[in-house]
C-alpha cells in the first residue's frame, strides 16, 4: 500500500484501476479495506484512490476534523498531480466528500455519495456522539462494535467488517465521532452544485435512511438516485454488484 507523507504524517492510501481518478473516502469506523471487493476489482473506466483517513488503518493521526480529513484528501491528488477527480465516500466519508468539495469546488469532476447526508447533527445527536467517543476513551471500542455491527451489513460481510472496525484505535475512533457532530451543514453546498452527481443508498439502511439520499437528490439538480435492494449501511459489501454495475453505470455516461 503506498503513502505520502502530510506534514510528517504518513498518509496510507490503495491505488486501483485505471481511468478517472476517484477518490473514495471510507466511512466510521473503518478504513479503505471496506471498499475490500471494489479494491480487488475496480469499477470499469475509473482509479480507485482509497486513502485510510487519519489515524485509521495505517495513516498516522493528527488533528481530526471532517475538514482536515477532506485536506488530506486533496493533498493526495496534490501529490499524484491530478488535476480534477471524482470525489466519493460512504456515511462519514459523503461528509469528508462535501467536505471537499467546499474546499476545492473546481477539481470535482462528479460527487459520489453513499448512505451518507448533507444535514448537519442536531443537539440530541452531538451528545450522543460525545458519549460515543466518552466510552470508547473509557472502555475501548467493543460496545460501539457490538452495537453498530447489525446495522451496517448483512451477516455474510459482518465477520470482516467486524475485525477492521476492532483493528481501529480508540483515540481515533473517539476524536472522529467528535469530528462528525462538528461537521457543517451541506445542504448549501449541494443546493449550488451542478455537476455529475450519483446518491446511492442501501434500501435496508437503518442508520442514515433513505429520506436522507432523497433530501440530497432534491437538492442537486440533475442528480441520479440509485437504491440498492436489500443492502444495509454499506450496500458496496452487501450487494457488490449491483452497486458496481450503478457507479459503472453512472461514470459511463457522466
Ligand atoms: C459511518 O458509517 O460513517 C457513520 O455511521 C456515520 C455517522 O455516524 O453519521
Amino acid at each position: 500500500m503506498p503513502s505520502i507523507e502530510l506534514a510528517g504524517r504518513a498518509y496510507f492510501y490503495e491505488d486501483r484501476g485505471e481511468g478517472v481518478p476517484l477518490l473514495l473516502f471510507h466511512g466510521f469506523p473503518f478504513s479503505s479495506e471496506s471498499w475490500w471487493p471494489q479494491l480487488e476489482a475496480p469499477f470499469r473506466g475509473t482509479r480507485i484512490l482509497a486513502p485510510d483517513h487519519r489515524g485509521f488503518g495505517k495513516s498516522a493521526p493528527g488533528p481530526m476534523s471532517i475538514e482536515a480529513m477532506a485536506a488530506d484528501g486533496l493533498a493526495l491528488l496534490d501529490a499524484l498531480k491530478i488535476e480534477r477527480a471524482i470525489f466519493g465516500g460512504c456515511s462519514m466519508g459523503g461528509y469528508v466528500t462535501i467536505a471537499a468539495a467546499r474546499l476545492n469546488p473546481g477539481r470535482v469532476a462528479g460527487l459520489l455519495l453513499v448512505d451518507t447526508q448533507s444535514t448537519a447533527d442536531d443537539e440530541a445527536k452531538k451528545q450522543s456522539r460525545e458519549e460515543v467517543a466518552q466510552q470508547v476513551e473509557r472502555e475501548g471500542t467493543a460496545k460501539l462494535v457490538e452495537s453498530m455491527l447489525p446495522g451496517l451489513v448483512q451477516p455474510p460481510a459482518r465477520a470482516r467488517v467486524e475485525a477492521i472496525m476492532r483493528a481501529q484505535a480508540p483515540q481515533t475512533v473517539a476524536a472522529a465521532s467528535r469530528a462528525m457532530a462538528l461537521r457543517t451543514d451541506g445542504k448549501d453546498l449541494l443546493s449550488r452544485y451542478a455537476g455529475p452527481c450519483l446518491i446511492v443508498v442501501g434500501e435496508d439502511d437503518a442508520m442514515i435512511p433513505l429520506a436522507k439520499s432523497q433530501v440530497m437528490h432534491d437538492l442537486v439538480s440533475g442528480s441520479t438516485l440509485e437504491v440498492i435492494p436489500g443492502a444495509k449501511h454499506l450496500p458496496n459489501l452487501d450487494a457488490p454488484q449491483a452497486f458496481n454495475d450503478a457507479v459503472e453505470r453512472w461514470v459511463a455516461r457522466s
